[in-house]
């Protein structure tokens, strides 16, 4: 999916939670005047769903079912089925199931799907997730792979959860932080993984600005 003349540029980010992707993707976006898909809040808003409809996160079948059939609008606010769920996407509970349902393979094909459908629909973009330059779009014009410590991860999630009124403990946030990171890497449908030809970006003791301007120079 290269560009050309009437498309705009593919922007694929991939990266552990909290490296510091949506502020990398929304800087991105906003400079080069692109629209801008967090693939993380789809999986929530799945997440999200189940709990809502009491189905178990590990009832694989019943999950990709839902999955299928579930409306979801990712833009400043996520509604779910019509409803705005930001804030409950954030939340402990979502979270803490999240990495189970995005270990689905049945829920990742549906969700694979829907975001080349949208890549397709806003002509590029900037999309952000864990597998997006490795299996959504190896074809991207630019894979960049964010990185930060663990410890600054833990940190900026925990300001996070503060800004969404979810109120954590921050050693908890550091734990779950941990053990999603290891889910996330180990599952065996598309785990996190630098996709080859992919910029890498270490983000923890750099300007957003910085970075911008350094990843500019590969597009
Ligand atoms: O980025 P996040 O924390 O909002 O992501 C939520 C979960 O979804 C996380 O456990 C990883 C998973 N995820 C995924 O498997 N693939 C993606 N493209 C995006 C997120």
């Amino acid at each position: 999916m290269s560009s050309s003349p009437d498309s705009r540029p593919v922007i694929a980010i991939d990266g552990p939670a909290g490296a510091g992707k949506s502020t990398l993707a929304a800087s991105l976006a906003a400079r080069l005047g692109l629209d801008r898909l967090d693939t993380g809040a789809m999986y929530r808003a799945v997440a999200f769903a189940a709990l809502r409809d009491g189905v178990d996160p590990a009832d694989a079948r019943a999950v990709a079912e839902l999955a299928r059939r579930l409306r979801i609008d990712v833009g400043p606010a996520v509604r779910v089925d019509g409803v705005d769920a930001s804030r409950e996407l954030r939340g402990p509970a979502v979270t803490s199931v999240v990495s189970a349902v995005a270990a689905n393979p049945e829920v990742r094909r549906e969700m694979v799907r829907r975001q080349r459908a949208w890549v397709e629909a806003h002509s590029g973009g900037v999309i952000e997730g864990r597998d997006i330059a490795t299996v959504v779009l190896p074809d991207a014009d630019l894979k960049i792979y964010v990185t930060a410590s663990e410890a600054e991860r833990a940190r900026r999630r925990a300001l996070e959860a503060e800004a969404t009124a979810n109120d954590l403990d921050p050693s908890a946030v550091a734990a779950d932080l941990a053990r999603r990171d290891h889910l996330d890497s180990t599952r065996q449908s598309s785990p996190l993984a630098v996709a080859e030809g992919a910029v890498v970006v270490d983000t923890t003791d750099r300007s957003v600005e910085e970075i911008v301007e350094e990843v500019l120079t590969r597009l």
